[in-house]
């Protein structure tokens, strides 16, 4: 019995992520957030991606006013030496760029600008605090339809004023915003009720898009983890995605 059970914890996921081919959450751009602070560590996060089953990342370094002061012009730059790099280390994979949005008057005016890096050229994805309800978050939501993009908001299970109930993603939902889960909640690693949620939210069918939301190699060896876990098999084998379609 003992035996089987470690023979179980052992054993090779037996899928991978190669049926949604994209992944759209990620900080992989050298030293400018958060995220890999060196081109090493992009590197090995992203051939590590690769071994997952990933043909195509787009990157979303954070732009926050009060953190991360990135800008497209710096992002874009990244995203060149980057490219540069893999090709210099025969590594061949899509890498493309957009941007994590925080919820601020930057992004207002960003949006205003229409100085925005979309995700396949048309979601743009967005972050809220962690701590307070935005209280304008419909009004943004409307915003970013009105300015012709489509709203995708990041992480939607790890806000602890919306995961009380489940009826608040269907609301969000509902006013045409997307909604990408981080595939890593389903393990746990989080917390509890953020796993929680984040299998109602699969149950509810509420899930348009998975994200790695890799910043560093914790997060690739729980992907890795992730792909144990019965929920994701579900999203990988059972649910209309929109991942690949990015
Ligand atoms: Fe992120």
């Amino acid at each position: 019995m003992l035996f089987n059970l470690f023979k179980k914890k052992d054993k090779k996921p037996e899928i991978d992520f190669s049926s949604i081919k994209t992944d759209l959450h990620s900080h992989l751009i050298p030293g400018i957030d958060d995220g890999a602070q060196d081109m090493d560590e992009s590197i090995t996060l992203i051939t590590r991606m690769m071994d997952f089953g990933f043909k195509k990342i787009v990157t979303t370094p954070h732009i926050m006013a009060d953190y991360y002061r990135n800008t497209t012009d710096i992002i874009l730059k990244g995203l060149d030496g980057l490219r540069n790099e893999l090709s210099v280390r025969n590594i061949h994979v899509e890498v493309e760029a957009a941007a994590e949005y925080y919820l601020d008057e930057t992004f207002e005016n960003r949006l205003d600008k229409g100085d925005i890096l979309t995700v396949g050229g048309k979601y743009v994805l967005f972050e809220l605090s962690f701590v307070n309800y935005p209280k304008n978050l419909f009004d943004i939501i409307e915003k970013i339809k009105d300015k012709g993009y489509t709203p995708l908001l990041a992480h939607p299970e790890r806000y602890p004023y919306l995961s009380s109930a489940i009826e608040n993603y269907q609301q969000i939902k509902e006013s045409g915003c997307y909604l990408q889960l981080n595939t890593i909640s389903l393990t746990g690693y989080y917390g509890k009720l953020t796993q929680k949620i984040a299998e109602e939210m699969v149950d509810n069918i509420l899930v348009d898009f998975i994200g790695s939301d890799m910043h560093r190699m914790k997060h690739a060896d729980m992907l890795y983890q992730s792909l144990k876990m019965p929920y994701v098999h579900r999203l990988l084998t059972e649910y209309q995605l929109q991942n690949e379609l990015v």
